[in-house]
């Protein structure tokens, strides 16, 4: 197999999951853990039954606090590099999920700083731009505006700044050398960038719990280091596999090759068009070979949206990787269920994106969390 590389900025080749799980040093999710969740939230979402999110640190100990009754938080993020895709949704709508069923608070970090800094060509308009664009997506996607605080770093650093200093003080620049691949031509800014990224861990006395996919597992290792000496809990992670981009299963999708994603804002034509032209499928070249062989739905990337996000239903996922398998379902006709699905969800989150337009300030100023939250320093 070919060689693979994960870092919070790159994600190169086929990412062989098993084999992170070893790199990194998390667990597997299994099926015991995931049995004593269900217990306390009453069902699993499409995300924990299918193995989106399939490895985690210390998320037993989350379920113990929930059940001896503990408080516990989340905390996840977005750096607005552009436009969001399909893919950089997948962690808000399991951590929502999450917030209904547990009733907690969320903690939204904007990292517009990070983007500044490692994307050469985004300007500060831009950078503004793209933060009020990708809070409004977030915002979408349905979260309770009094226990949800979303913020931006350059908005908030007042607050954070004088936790990250006495944080900075204790990471040497080899460590940050080691864990994140700093070399001596990145950019000063992007190597004190980390500290802020530890900080809401550190919101609430409570342990929190973060969901994201697994890329950004490196700064968690080091806040899990330091936490305890400063007073604080580690913070502990489920860690989501990545939503495979169109073209096929190497690589990330990227707002810079728009034909690898699907865009929160794309209209049904657009992504009809995407899908037949570009998803990567698991078809035989003719149909009559298709009838003959079957397709393979294990590298099909319309097969894999189905599975990981868009048909939630077991039943029918199951009667299409059949239908799929054994020849009878045809890639032209795969595509059309994921077309429609996705349109589907597009459009109820336009919807919702619409509507919340004018209420944004609830989020980020003066919603019940947001305020206390302005009133507080680390
Ligand atoms: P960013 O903006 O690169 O990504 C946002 C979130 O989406 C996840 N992600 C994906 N999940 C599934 N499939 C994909 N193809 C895919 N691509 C990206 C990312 O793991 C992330 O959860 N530095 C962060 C922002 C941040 C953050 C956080 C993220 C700040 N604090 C706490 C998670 C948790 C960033 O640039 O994410």
């Amino acid at each position: 197999m070919e060689e693979f590389k994960v870092t919070p900025w790159n994600v190169e080749g086929e990412v062989d999951y098993e084999k992170l799980i070893k790199q990194f040093g998390v667990k597997k999710l299994d099926v015991s853990l995931l049995k004593r969740f269900e217990k306390i939230v009453g069902e699993l979402h499409v995300f924990l039954r299918r193995g989106v999110f399939f490895a985690h640190r210390d998320f037993d100990k989350i379920i113990d606090d929930l059940e001896n009754g503990k408080r516990i938080y989340l905390y996840t993020g977005r750096g607005p590099s552009g436009p969001m895709h399909i893919g950089h949704i997948l962690p808000f709508y399991f951590t929502k999920w999450l917030q209904d069923k547990l009733d907690v608070n969320v903690y939204i970090q904007i990292t517009d700083d990070e983007k500044f800094l490692v994307k050469k060509k985004l300007s500060i308009g831009d950078m503004d731009k793209y933060s009020m664009d990708n809070i409004l997506d977030i915002a979408a996607v349905g979260f309770d505006p009094d226990k949800t605080f979303i913020f931006r770093d350059t908005e908030y650093i007042k607050n954070m700044y004088r936790l990250a200093i006495r944080l900075a003080r204790k990471i040497t620049l080899s460590t940050f050398k080691a864990v994140f691949g700093f070399e001596n031509s990145s950019n000063v800014g992007i190597v004190f960038y980390p500290v802020l990224q530890m900080i809401p861990c550190f919101f609430e006395k409570n342990r929190v719990l973060i969901p994201a996919a697994i890329d950004q597992d490196p700064y968690w290792r080091i806040q899990r280091d330091l936490a305890e000496s400063f007073g604080y809990l580690k913070s502990t992670q489920i860690h989501a596999k990545f939503l495979p981009s169109l073209l096929g299963p190497a690589g990330k999708m990227s707002a810079s090759k728009p034909e690898s994603a699907i865009f929160l804002s794309d209209d049904p034509e657009t992504v009809k068009k995407k899908i037949f032209k570009y998803a990567f499928s698991g078809g035989q070249p003719t149909v009559e070979l298709h009838r003959k062989l079957g397709g393979n739905p294990d590298i099909d990337v319309s097969f894999q949206w189905l599975y990981m996000f868009f048909e939630p239903d077991d039943k029918k996922i199951k009667k299409i990787e059949e239908g799929y398998r054994s020849g009878k379902l045809l890639t032209g006709e795969l595509k059309q269920v994921l077309i429609d699905k996705l349109s589907e969800f597009l459009e109820e989150h336009q919807k919702r994106r619409k509507k919340i337009e004018n209420k944004i300030n609830k989020f980020m100023y003066d919603g019940k969390l947001a305020s206390e939250m302005w009133s507080k320093t680390f």
